[in-house]
């Protein structure tokens, strides 16, 4: 039996709210399953609003939009992500700024923020990998001594905490994905956390085409009209449907994935105690994950290759993450780095992301067995 790498999680319920929403005939965005589950991830991170969007990758082009960023406006980020992160910025015509990553929880090194601001910089983009925390108190210091914005890329991080607050909830915004590899999913799938309520009404007109369409829907206009600048960033209600039924059952699935990340951190532990082939990953203690992704870190890039090649004849499925975006061409072309990114190079390619979805119980026994064989311990 071959172990995949992902299996996105069914609560039971998704086609139940389906067919309400074909039985509705409203099947566009913005009715009545997208209201719910804005709702609950407003209460969930306690934002002044939350809009849903297509993809993570399009609440951070929003995020772009709301940052006013501007051609010549340098943001810092880490390279180590997903495309996702830059392009946003690019798009808006501003210049990602890579800095180096801890090599601990291998999020952006946050005492290398400040070196990297100049006078054009408007915005610092912050990833939660794995679903742990960046050190948000440092970072929100900086910002605020800078005068510069904050965007969460929450990707990974819906239930995640950070001193015992939400991850999502302490940038200006923050962004979430849906997409089938995330805890919660619906296929493609996104949402835009407003955590400054004077940035409400205008994410709002961005949600939907750069119109007041609400302002028209609420009575408080006679005809809507283009007012700034947006886009289609609203899911349909069958996508609302079935993100419904994943956020009802948020606690289980997240609670199932922990416990596998459990189950692979203690084989491991035991493991390498008695080696010192793999490094394991590294939670701080103030941070609570959500069992998003379990990673091992081989000695070298060789042995990574080696390591992923033997898993894949054994039958488990492991990849690598992630190709650096600062050598990457398009990051050559539209981004700068600041200064070398020694820990983002060694580690990009030592990486090795192992199976782990919500119900995979006794599956992680397998790929542990596996493991101990590739590495012959
Ligand atoms: C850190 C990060 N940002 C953004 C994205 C893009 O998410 P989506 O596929 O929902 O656009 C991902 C997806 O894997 C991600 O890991």
């Amino acid at each position: 039996m071959r172990i995949t790498f992902n299996k996105p999680p069914v609560t039971g319920r998704e086609l139940e709210y389906i067919s309400d929403v074909i039985a509705s005939r409203q099947l566009s965005g913005n009715g009545r399953y997208t209201r719910l589950c804005q709702e609950w991830l407003k209460q969930e991170i306690g934002a002044s609003d939350v809009l849903l969007t297509q993809s993570c990758t399009s609440a951070l082009e929003m995020a772009a939009i709301l940052c006013d960023l501007q051609p010549g406006d340098e943001v810092i980020m880490p390279s180590f992500t997903f495309v996702s992160t830059a392009n946003a910025v690019v798009l808006a015509g501003a210049t990602p700024v890579f800095v180096d990553i801890r090599s601990d929880t291998l999020n952006i090194d946050e005492t290398l923020i400040e070196a990297a601001i100049t006078p054009k910089t408007k915005a610092i983009f912050v990833v939660h990998y794995a679903g742990v925390p960046a050190e948000m108190d440092s970072i929100m210091r900086i910002a605020h001594a800078h005068g510069l914005l904050v965007v969460e890329d929450a990707a990974q991080a819906l239930t995640s905490r950070y001193k015992n607050k939400p991850a999502g909830s302490l940038g200006d915004m923050s962004c979430f994905s849906f997409h089938e590899t995330k805890n919660i999913v619906s296929g493609e799938g996104g949402a835009i956390a407003l955590n400054r309520p004077e940035l409400v009404d205008r994410a709002r007109v961005i949600w939907e085409k750069g119109t007041n369409r609400r302002k028209f829907l609420e009575g408080a206009v006679d005809k809507y009209t283009w007012v700034d600048k947006g886009s289609s960033f609203l899911p349909s209600e069958i996508t609302a449907a079935y993100l419904w039924a994943q956020l009802q059952e948020s606690g289980t699935i997240c609670s199932a994935r922990l416990s596998s990340w459990n189950r692979y951190h203690a084989a491991f532990s035991a493991l390498s105690d008695k080696n010192n082939l793999i490094s394991l990953p590294k939670v701080p203690i103030d941070a609570e994950h959500n069992g998003h992704l379990y990673y091992l870190l081989a000695p070298d890039a060789d042995f990574r290759s080696e390591m992923i090649t033997a898993l894949d004849q054994a039958g488990v499925s492991a990849h690598f993450h992630y190709i650096p975006l600062h050598s990457s061409p398009a990051g050559l072309k539209y981004g700068r780095s600041h200064g070398d990114l020694p820990v983002t190079d060694l580690i990009s390619g030592r990486l090795v992301r192992l199976p782990l979805w919500y119900d995979m119980g006794s599956s992680v026994d397998i790929v542990v067995a596996a493991l101990k064989s590739v590495l012959k311990i």
